[in-house]
């Protein structure tokens, strides 16, 4: 079986790694939560290039009550790949965030990510070479002023895959964390472009990296191949922070 779910398939990163696994010869699960039209256009792309695989939408609100996730994991075919690429980030002091800001980014960025981890599990240890990669950030590794909260988050899923990685290793399922330095991508278009030129000054690789730099790294700890390399993070970050 060769069937993966990307949560956050819509995102600037996500949608590359749909390219990168699609072209590997994995039918997709392609999650969205507000851009429908966006993931109909990526699947209708996938299923042209690739008529023998099945790409599937699947909208789901990673704020939702545990009874929706519950309800939306259920459905699911079985998969072997589990590849979380949304995010949400709010660059601020934490003084001037909203408390309902902070419990936001913690549940969409971690606690569903780990609830769905948990619905998931015997379905996972069910199958040979499971998979499951996380999207974490430099900022997990070395934090940064006003984005405490998203870096609390990355730093989290980084300790988590770490502790679950050595509970499933014996079952095949390995569980690792892609963590990005500045991605080209949505994300990033708060800042504006002064900022990024400087953040690309500070960066030895001399750019920003583009979303394929960070999808060829998921894909290739998607392969079977990858059996022995589990509970780690892969700072993916043309050497800029970490
Ligand atoms: N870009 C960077 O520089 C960078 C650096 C380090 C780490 N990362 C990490 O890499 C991952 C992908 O980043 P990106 O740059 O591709 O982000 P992006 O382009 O902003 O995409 C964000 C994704 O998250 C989904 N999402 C937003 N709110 C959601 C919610 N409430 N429930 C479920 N899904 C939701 C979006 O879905 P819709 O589009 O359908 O709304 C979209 O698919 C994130 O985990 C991010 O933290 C990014």
């Amino acid at each position: 079986m060769k069937r993966a779910i990307i949560f956050g398939a819509t995102g600037g990163i996500g949608q590359a790694i749909a390219r990168e696994l699609a072209a590997d010869g994995w039918s997709l699960y392609l999650h969205y939560f507000s851009q429908q039209a966006q993931a109909l256009a990526l699947s209708e792309e996938l299923m042209q290039q690739y008529p023998k695989q099945d790409f599937m939408t699947l909208k789901l609100d990673f704020n939702s009550d545990d009874k929706t996730l519950k309800r939306i994991i259920d459905s699911l075919l079985p998969v072997n790949g589990v590849v979380f690429a949304h995010g949400i980030t709010d660059f601020n002091f934490l003084g001037s965030q909203d408390l309902s800001t902070i419990e936001t980014l913690i549940k969409i960025n971690l606690t569903t990510p780990l609830k769905i981890v948990s619905l998931l599990e015997p379905m996972l240890l069910k199958v040979d070479h499971s998979r499951i990669v996380f999207l974490g950030s430099v900022y997990g590794g070395q934090a940064s002023a006003m984005e405490s909260v998203y870096s609390a988050t990355k730093g989290a899923l980084s300790s988590f895959a770490q502790g679950y990685g050595r509970e499933v290793a014996s079952s095949h399922l390995t569980v690792n964390v892609i963590a990005p330095g500045a991605v080209a991508t949505k994300m990033n278009a708060i800042f504006s472009k002064e900022t990024l030129e400087q953040v690309k000054d500070e960066i030895p690789a001399g750019r920003l990296a583009k979303p394929e730099d960070v999808s060829f790294w998921v894909k290739n700890l998607l392969a079977p191949q990858s059996d022995y390399l589990t509970g780690q993070t892969i700072y993916v970050d043309g050497g800029w922070l970490v």
